[in-house]
């Protein structure tokens, strides 16, 4: 074993147990308050700065210093999941590390002693999110507001690919997760007996001729090469079989790549209530709001990436598209940087809850977060 493959198993042992510990202890978004201690812990021995930022849950930590600053994220946050793997270290809160964000921030806090090693060598600044609450898609709103990323000029993350095997990187330019939003209707009809209907205003019928109608939004009225989803999730009116209700309400989500194309399926949606409503002279209050904007990996960024990737020996492919969405979005859209997959080899998807993700390849996803943030650094000084 040489000099650095015996540094390379030794961080790969420390990593491993800070991952068995965060996957047993999940937190949910905004209340990650051990995960952060833990986090905190961990980054002071290493010596490593955390950053005033006034978070509540969550931290930011910088190596290095100067003005030219780039920055890595993962999140921190676990879902409300009961976890069914039978491993070990099973979480046994009834919340679940059911989307590897366990795997995310510890293999950031490998990069973060891997950068510190390399701090003397730095050509500027890493600053190191560790962001809350990315599932329920408002964290990198809160990390962005403290202002700490005004100064960088590039970002990068990661998120586990169930799919892929271990250590197998998926990076692709472009859109690569969907712009994502989520609808309500709610239908003001007149209720009465059922047998009287002319009497009522029936708030199920007109509720039905929207779903209907709705369902030629995509498939008749958006271009097939234009890829979207409009799911109506949860559907609710009545409560008997001689009543006619006063109200119908209704909720689902929206999903394409680019904000454009959400909002033009959005306001079709909203005509259809319109249309209804006229016809029906039921009142219909349709809301509608993105929770996210596409995931857009700068093309010549993904460039980058992938060969730093290749350099340490990783194989690349493209990245599989998601109609998922993810809120590192808000970060590319004020700054530019790329978002890519690693595998995990995971027996079941992401948000189920036998997923696994598997820590083998823990210390490789530091040290390619390390070189990435490294080499962005050298080759932004190159231009400067
Ligand atoms: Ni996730």
């Amino acid at each position: 074993m040489n000099e650095e493959t015996a540094i390379g198993s030794a961080l790969q042992e420390t990593l491993a147990a800070h991952f068995k510990w965060f996957h047993s202890h999940p937190e949910l978004g905004h209340h990650e308050r051990e995960t952060t201690a833990r986090i905190r812990n961990i980054l002071m021995d290493a010596g490593v700065k955390i950053l005033d930022t006034g978070l509540k849950t969550g931290l930011v930590a910088r190596v290095g210093g100067g003005e030219m600053v780039v920055a890595l994220r993962c999140d921190i946050d676990a879902l409300p999941i009961a976890e069914a793997t039978g491993l070990d270290y099973a979480s046994k809160n009834g919340c679940m590390h059911a989307c590897g964000h366990d795997f995310h921030l510890t293999s950031m806090l490998g990069a973060a002693m891997l950068l510190k090693q390399r701090e003397s060598r730095l050509m500027g600044a890493v600053k190191l999110i560790f962001q809350p609450a990315e599932e329920t898609v408002n964290g990198a709103i809160s990390v962005l507001a403290s202002g700490v990323l005004d100064d960088v000029a590039e970002i990068y993350g990661l998120h586990t690919a169930p799919d892929m095997p271990v250590s197998m990187i998926g990076v692709s330019p472009g859109a690569v997760y969907a712009a994502v939003g989520s609808f309500t209707i709610r239908i003001h009809g007149k209720g009465g007996h059922a047998a009287h209907p002319h009497e009522c205003r029936d708030p199920i019928v007109a509720l039905s001729q929207i779903i209907g109608a709705a369902q030629t939004i995509v498939s008749r009225q958006t271009s097939p090469f234009d890829s979207a989803v409009l799911s109506f999730t949860h559907v609710e009116s009545g409560n008997t079989w001689n009543i006619i209700p006063e109200e119908a309400f209704a909720e689902g989500t929206i999903r394409a790549f680019g904000t454009d194309r959400f909002n033009a399926i959005m306001e079709r949606l909203a005509r259809v209530c319109k249309g209804v409503e006229e016809t029906s002279g039921i009142q219909i209050d349709f809301q509608c709001e993105l929770n996210a904007p596409a995931v857009n990996n700068d093309a010549e960024l993904v460039e980058f990436v992938k060969r730093t990737a290749q350099e340490l020996g990783f194989k690349t492919v493209p990245s599989s598209q998601t109609m998922g969405g993810e809120d590192f979005a808000f970060y590319l859209e004020r700054i530019r940087g790329v978002f890519w997959n690693i595998g995990v080899a995971s027996p079941e998807p992401a948000h189920n809850p036998r997923f696994v993700a598997n820590p083998a390849a823990l210390d490789t996803a530091s040290a390619l977060l390390a070189s990435i943030a490294e080499k962005s650094l050298k080759r932004l000084r190159s231009i400067e």
